[in-house]
């Protein structure tokens, strides 16, 4: 049976644990729990031992388990690691590699994915070192499940509230759930931005973080893909799992491209890759005296198009960064890249796309037949495309 650790702080929203640990039990996950020192003053860790039928982990140093090294062997079995709820304080240790008790012990012990749902008062969550923390975390792969607004143990009425637990519950499954549903396909992914240099110092880009194109990637994983995984410059990690190939130009990304299209069963391009590049490249800085006041530019190849004659039996999805009439736009791009499905979004939407993990996106079709999707994670959304790909994989 697969074994999820689930972390729990000392915070009064705790007893929501209770919940979390039936709601993966009914999907048949077996749960054990770790408490923090003051979570287990909380609360008796009896009875998550009692809930669980594990017994309950509070302290590495106690006497049980003298001839084993509990975090290490545990993190072994562990297929998702949550933390619900997590205090500001955890959330600090887990960013800055404190590993001083069971619970930030076992995170710096593992290798699986995991999920934090914060709870704490509203100050303290948005305090800027708690943000700066997960946005720490969150590049390197660690996923949350924001907090509500609502009524908070301080009395207080704000931001902190732990999500709800069948949300919370929700999300850990959407991360361990393994199909083979793409066993045998190769997928190859573009993500990012490149970057087209004047000099060492001066480049011409395109706003992109990647995290689309990574939670394509992922998600194309866990569907039992193999994944050739191109990207250009990011700040977040990119799957282990992935065939990871850095580039930092259009022509890099092209070369990239073109060297494992034949490979792949399924293309995605989420990456923004450069309209144009500089007409001359410098070696040297060039000097602000000596800096022409226009400086020409040339277009770069479109990936996409060029491989549209070659296409075959590959299934190419393409992506449309908009700012107006998105859909019709989306659409003769489809047509002009003989693309099987196009994802468009409009960029000038706040608090989707580029730098966010959420995104609103419309899929459309050869035929015309469009989906709109709510605003929804950068996960959700890829697990819709995955969706639509293997409905056309499957005819
Ligand atoms: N694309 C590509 N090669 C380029 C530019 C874009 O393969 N040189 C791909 C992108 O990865 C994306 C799709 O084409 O999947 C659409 O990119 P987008 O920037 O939205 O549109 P463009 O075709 O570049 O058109 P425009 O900039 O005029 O909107």
């Amino acid at each position: 049976m697969a074994k999820i650790t689930l972390g729990v702080c000392s915070s009064v929203s705790l007893y929501k644990a209770c919940e979390i640990i039936r709601g993966f039990q009914k999907e048949k996950f077996q749960v054990q729990v770790i408490l923090t020192k003051n979570a287990s003053r909380l609360i008796s860790p009896l009875l998550f031992s009692a809930l669980s039928g594990q017994k309950a982990l509070v302290d590495p140093f106690d006497e049980e388990y003298s001839d084993e090294i509990p975090h290490v062997d545990l993190a072994k079995e562990t297929s998702l690691l949550l933390v619900a709820p997590a205090t500001a304080n955890m959330i600090g240790k887990f960013a800055s590699g404190v590993a001083d008790d069971f619970l930030s012990t076992f995170y710096t012990a593992s290798n699986c994915p995991v999920l934090i749902a914060p709870s704490m008062n509203e100050a303290m969550y948005l305090h800027r070192q708690t943000q700066e923390n997960i946005q720490k975390l969150r590049a390197m792969g660690v996923r949350f499940v924001e907090p509500e607004k609502g009524y908070l143990a301080c009395k207080d009425i704000g931001w902190g509230r732990l999500a709800a637990p069948e949300k919370i519950v929700e999300e850990g499954l959407r991360l361990i759930k393994k199909s083979e549903s793409l066993k045998g396909k190769t997928v190859l992914v573009t993500a990012g931005p490149t970057r087209e240099f004047l000099d060492p110092v001066r480049f011409l880009t395109n706003r992109s973080s990647g995290k689309m194109g990574y939670e394509l990637a992922e998600e194309a994983l866990r569907r039992g893909a193999e994944v050739i995984l191109i990207s250009g410059p990011t700040h977040i990690f990119p799957p282990p799992e992935a065939k990871l190939k850095k580039v930092r130009t259009a022509q890099e990304m092209e070369k990239e491209v073109v060297a494992h299209f034949g490979q792949a069963d399924v293309v995605i391009m989420a990456a923004a890759i450069s309209d144009f590049r500089f007409a001359e490249t410098s070696s040297q800085k060039i000097k602000k005296e000596k800096l022409e006041k226009k400086i020409d530019v040339v277009p770069t190849e479109d990936v996409l198009q060029k491989l549209s004659s070659k296409k075959g039996a590959k299934i190419i999805v393409g992506f449309a960064a908009e700012t107006e009439d998105v859909v019709n736009n989306a659409l003769k791009k489809m047509k002009k890249k003989s693309l099987d499905l196009i994802v468009a979004n409009n960029v000038l939407d706040e608090g989707i796309g580029f730098e966010s993990d959420f995104n609103q996106v419309s899929l459309i079709f050869p035929d015309g037949k469009t989906i709109h999707t709510e605003k929804k994670s950068k996960l959700e959304i890829s697990q819709i495309i995955l969706d639509r790909v293997e409905d056309i994989v499957g005819g």
